[in-house]
Order: C-alpha cells, then structure tokens, then sequence
C-alpha cells in the first residue's frame, strides 16, 4: 500500500516537474482548459496505478473532449492540428483499453498520452521563437495569440 501511494506521488510529482518545466506560469482565463488538462492526467495516473478502469474510461473521454473545445486552438497551424489529433486518438485508445480492463494497455497509454503532452508543448515554443525573431523565417499558416 505504501509502495503503491509513493507511486502515485512520485508520478504526480513527475507531471508537476514536467508542467513546470515546459510552460510559464500565466493567469489568461481562456488557460483554465489547459490546467483542467493537467489535473484529468493527474488523476488518470491514479486511476491507472489503482486499477480503477472506470474511472480511468471517464477521464480519458473527457481528455479528448478537452481537445475539441475551440479554446484548446491556442495556435492554428497545420502542425498543431495534427498534434491535437494526435492527442485524441491516444486518448481514444486510453478509454477503449480502459473498457476492456487492460492495466498493459492504459500504462502503455498513458506514457503515450505524456509524449504527447512533451512534443505539443516543445512544438509551442519553438514556434514562439521563431515567430519573435526578427529575420527568422516566418510561420507559414500559423496563427498565434
Ligand atoms: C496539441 C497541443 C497540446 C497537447 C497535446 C498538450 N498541450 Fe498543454 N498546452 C497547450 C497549449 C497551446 C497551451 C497554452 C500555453 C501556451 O499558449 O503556450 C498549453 C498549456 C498547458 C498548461 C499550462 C496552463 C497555464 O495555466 O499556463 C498545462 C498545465 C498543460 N498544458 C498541461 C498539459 C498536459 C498535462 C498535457 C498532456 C496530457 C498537455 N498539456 C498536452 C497545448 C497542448
């Protein structure tokens, strides 16, 4: 039991590092579907390490429900697009694994989900950088706030 809690608290320890370390902190309301993002794989890690595949099949469906609200078009770009979609269908597979009791499948899952998390966000910042450089090459198609 005590093993299985320490798992859970290094894990979410693991995603607070890595949240923290990819993004600055910002206060925009619009942001509050980014941080709700945060929390469902907080809570999916749980449900994962406690085997509680319903919880996770609800978790997942509502990850990918996230995704498809207008606000989570932060930047539009084909690139982008295809993360988001990206990001959908491993949650897809998440709730279809979940659905079928497979622990494999949702550990597979969720380190997948978390790559995702890694490259969309790596893929951010690059695209800010380049967009601030003055002689850089400009973004073709992409649109930032
Ligand atoms: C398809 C792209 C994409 C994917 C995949 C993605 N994010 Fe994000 N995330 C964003 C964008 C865009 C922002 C807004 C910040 C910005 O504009 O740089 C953001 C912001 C955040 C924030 C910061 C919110 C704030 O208040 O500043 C958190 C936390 C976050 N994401 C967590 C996650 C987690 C956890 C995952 C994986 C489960 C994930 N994201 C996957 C695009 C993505």
């Amino acid at each position: 039991m005590k093993g299985r809690r320490l798992l859970v608290l290094s894990g979410l320890c693991m995603a607070g590092v890595l949240t923290s370390l990819t993004l600055p902190q910002q206060s925009d309301p619009l942001l509050t579907i980014m941080d709700d993002k945060l929390e469902y794989s907080q809570q999916l890690l749980e449900a994962i390490v406690f085997e509680d595949f319903q919880t996770a099949a609800r978790i997942a469906d509502e990850l990918h429900l996230l995704s498809e609200l207008s606000s989570w078009n932060v930047i539009r770009s084909p690139e982008y697009t295809r993360r988001s979609l990206e990001f959908q269908r491993v949650a897809n597979r998440l709730a279809e694994v979940a659905e079928e009791r497979d622990s494999d499948g949702l550990a597979l899952g969720y380190v997948e989900l978390t790559l995702q998390c890694f490259a969309c966000h790596r893929y951010m910042r690059e695209a800010r950088r380049v967009e601030k450089e003055p002689q850089g090459p400009v973004l073709r198609g992409a649109w930032i706030r």
